[in-house]
């Protein structure tokens, strides 16, 4: 733990920098403006900031252009000089990590080196250098330098499913969705389902109310193509997926109500993925995990022993109060 540290990356002006500063938080500097900021928050809070100087590399998105990098090294070096800060980290960011082989990735390298070497030739000294996200760090060795930043690969998901799935990674989803059916009834041919009737029953059926719409983060766009496992079998979501609730369309079958509806996992029990999600929605998996609302109550996990626990306990938990929904781990 002494080792651990976090950076504050993504900053506006007028931000808690001081706050930050106390609490031994790298800061990330683009340009000058927040270099400013970061001197003054510095003098207010009466010790050095631990600042990471990021660079565009290529990315075009957060980080100091290539033209202004002089600058703002050389600033950053008289602050570090004034004692107000110390330059702990230089570093960027990959657009098209998940591509091997894409031109802008052996680019972006070059220019990383390029910028971390001019950096250094004036007297920096990082603790850190780092550009790899989840793509890179498991496709890029060349592009680890002292550390890498692994978002979706955490959660255990493919950063590139055009390549391959989670295992061929050596990755394991980690995030169930499920919740309990709120409601299990029959209901005649030819019924309308849910807003604007979208979905028409075929025939005589059964139908499922899964009590988790678009404020829990399920994407509407997954509405009539979203996957769901109830009772053994891959439903799919009927009609429009409301603001707190979908229906699910049981084909006949009566599971009870309050059996458990999976939306995702990952996979083992014949349940849909995020990937599966993310093809349902047109997206990708990382908005899939990432949009859960708050209210979705988060259970965490240690160990498989655990697991079965606990998913046994929220089986007879699932109340009114979070109808019954649960994202683990
Ligand atoms: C600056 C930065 N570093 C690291 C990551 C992690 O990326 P990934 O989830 O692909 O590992 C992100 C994700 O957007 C990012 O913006």
């Amino acid at each position: 733990p002494e080792q651990a540290r976090v950076l504050c990356w993504l900053w506006t002006p007028g931000g808690p920098w001081r706050e930050a500063i106390e609490a031994d938080v790298d800061v990330s500097v683009s340009g000058l403006w927040a270099l400013a900021e970061v001197r003054a928050a510095a003098r207010a809070a009466g010790r050095p900031a631990r600042v990471q100087l990021k660079a565009d590399t290529g990315l075009g998105r957060n980080g100091c252009q290539p033209a202004d990098w002089p600058e703002l090294v050389a600033e950053a070096l008289r602050a570090e000089a004034e004692g107000l800060i110390r330059i702990t980290g230089l570093w960027s960011h990959f657009a098209c990590a998940d591509e091997p082989g894409h031109p802008s990735i052996a680019a972006q390298l070059d220019r990383f080196r390029e910028m971390t070497a001019h950096a250094e030739a004036r007297g920096v000294r990082p603790e850190v250098r780092h550009i790899a996200n989840s793509p890179a760090a498991l496709t890029i060795p060349e592009s680890h330098f002292d550390l890498v930043r692994t978002g979706i690969a955490l959660y255990g998901i493919s950063p590139a499913p055009e390549l391959g799935v989670p295992a061929d990674f050596g990755l394991r989803p980690v995030m169930t969705l499920s919740a309990s059916l709120a409601l299990v009834k029959h209901v005649p041919g030819g019924h309308g389902i849910s807003y604007g009737h979208h979905y028409v029953t075929p025939g005589e059926t059964t139908l499922g109310l899964v009590p988790v719409g678009y404020a829990d983060g399920i994407p509407r766009h997954a509405s009539g193509t979203g996957p769901v496992l109830v009772g053994g079998k891959w439903r799919t979501v009927a009609g429009r997926i409301a603001m707190d609730q979908f229906v699910v369309d049981l084909g006949g079958d009566e599971p009870e109500v309050g059996s458990r509806a999976v939306l995702f996992g990952p996979g083992d029990g014949g349940e849909p993925t995020a990937e599966d999600w993310a093809q349902a929605a047109g997206t990708i998996a990382y908005e899939i995990v990432t949009r859960i609302g708050t209210r979705v109550p988060r259970v965490y996990l240690d160990d498989e022993n655990d697991e079965n626990d606990e998913t046994a306990g929220n089986e007879g938990k699932g109340g009114q109060e979070d109808r019954g929904r649960s994202a683990s781990r």
